[in-house]
């Protein structure tokens, strides 16, 4: 099989949201500190009415209805999360109920947790079995969907919600490249939910941002290592056309680029230095171990890449900061702006790097190519399209004040262990076609409808 990829893609958030500019006044911080110190504009968030299962199955129904997928046609499908509601069902068993009524049963793949990464381990999963032995010839689906919640405090401005999902299967517009994944996979307590009473995690948030940048170092430098070994001309972000990074927050994906050129620069021949680095030799000798919260080199490389970061990555933050951070969608939140920012013309023949992170950690930057096959194009069109529509619900989204969102915020975290249950949230605010809680039983046992 040749050209496996991403053949169809949809998104799905909340359509509530609040405004940052509001929450920064209502949590009485300076004036622009989310807005300007996180580069967030509006956070999506969902009331009872939604939870990890529902979410996960609007993605997944509207994927199958916009691309009149046949069930029968679907081999596999797997679920990246990191919202647990239960610690043995999987989210994947509930999406079974739109196969199984149509027969559609003999379909492998189960959950797969580890913070944000969960989405591209799904992902890799779903790629290589269609690469393997065991593949049959149908396609395989993925879906990644969170609800990140924090409690009150300096993180709860970072949180979002929503799911992506995508067809995966040979002849792809979007073409993972093979043999050049780089990963990075240690130990830190950085973020974890070690609470299952709590909805909420455990953040050290220092740690967590210094975790994110080493991991990028990490994977970066053996991702060029790779890369050289395909191709010796490879320049690193020179020779990449977008770099697309997990966004917790847009001004950490800025920085994120920046420590990219940082890499890129530490990298260089001293002649190459000079030339593409004119005037930063003073960093030459700086070990990027002690740099991660060195403020002159974040200074003199968030100058150094501001043209390369709008190029290259700003058209990716779209829904980032719009959304908030969605966990494991999050990196694909980031494709998606991506592809809704050009035309199928601008973006045929393009290579992108995406870097993927999840706390604890684990994480990888694997590279994509746009249409390596040229018969592509009218498939990309079309994603391009059915994205824009998705991505247009931005828009017709309600405002919601923050002492509402956060009494919102209240009745989740309050009610997160009642049963039986019945959600309070309103069916009337949510978009045409999301699916919603309508209880738990005393059995714990959640049922769902569609709108
Ligand atoms: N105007 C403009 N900028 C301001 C203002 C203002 N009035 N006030 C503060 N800022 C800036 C700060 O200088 C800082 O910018 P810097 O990072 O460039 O220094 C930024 O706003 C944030 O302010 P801090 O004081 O650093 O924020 P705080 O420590 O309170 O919280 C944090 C930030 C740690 C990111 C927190 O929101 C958090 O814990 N979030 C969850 C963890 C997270 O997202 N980690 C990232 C990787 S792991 C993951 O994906 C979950």
């Amino acid at each position: 099989v040749e050209n496996v990829g991403i053949l169809a893609m949809e998104i799905y958030f909340p359509s509530q949201y609040v405004a940052q500019v509001e929450l920064e006044k209502f949590d009485e911080v300076p004036s622009g500190k989310y807005t300007i110190g996180l580069g967030q504009s509006k956070m999506s968030f969902c009331s009872d009415r939604e939870d990890i299962n529902s979410l996960c199955l609007t993605a997944l129904h509207r994927l199958i209805e916009k691309n009149s997928i046949n069930l029968h046609d679907i081999g596999r499908l797997e679920v990246g999360t990191e919202t647990i509601i239960d610690k043995s069902k999987s989210v994947k068993t509930f999406l079974m109920t739109l196969f199984a009524k149509e027969g559609a049963t003999d379909i492998e793949g189960i959950d797969t947790t580890n913070a944000c990464y969960g989405g591209t381990a799904a992902l890799f999963n779903a790629i290589n079995w269609v690469e393997s032995s065991s593949w049959d010839g149908r396609k395989a689906i993925v879906v990644a969907g969170d609800i990140a919640v924090y409690g009150k405090g300096p993180a709860r401005p970072t949180g979002g919600a929503g799911a992506v999902a995508m067809l995966i299967g040979p002849d792809a517009p979007l073409v993972f490249d093979c043999g050049v994944r780089a990963s990075y996979m240690t130990h830190a307590y950085d973020f974890y939910k070690p609470d299952l009473a709590s909805e909420f995690p455990y953040v050290d948030g220092k740690l967590s941002i210094q975790c994110y940048l080493s991991a990028l170092d990490n994977c970066y430098n053996l991702f060029c290592k790779k890369m050289r070994k395909v191709n010796s001309n490879f320049k690193g972000l020179l020779s990449l056309d977008g770099m697309l990074f997990h966004s917790p927050y847009c001004k950490l994906v800025q920085k994120s680029l920046a420590r990219v050129s940082f890499n890129d620069f530490l990298n260089a021949s001293d002649e190459e230095r000079e030339k593409q680095f004119p005037g930063l030799a003073q960093f030459k000798d700086y070990q990027r171990a002690d740099t991660y919260f060195d403020r002159d080199v974040e200074k003199a490389f968030m100058t150094y890449s501001k043209q390369l970061f709008e190029e290259k990555t700003k058209p990716s933050l779209h829904i980032a900061c719009n959304v908030g951070n969605m966990y494991t969608p999050s990196l694909y939140g980031g494709l998606v702006s991506y592809l809704v920012s050009k035309s199928a013309d601008q973006l045929i023949g393009k290579k992108f790097a995406l870097f993927s992170y999840g706390s604890g950690l684990a994480s990888t930057m694997y590279s994509i190519n746009i249409c390596n096959d040229m018969s592509a194009g009218s498939k990309l069109e079309k994603l391009i399209k059915s994205l824009q529509e998705s991505v247009a619900m931005l828009n017709k989204r309600q405002c919601v004040e923050p002492q509402l969102f956060s009494d919102i915020m209240q009745v989740r975290t309050e009610n997160y262990h009642t049963a039986p249950y019945e959600p309070s949230g309103s069916i009337d605010v949510l978009f045409p076609g999301t699916y919603y809680l309508v209880k738990i039983d005393d059995q714990r046992r959640r049922t769902y409808n569609r709108k």
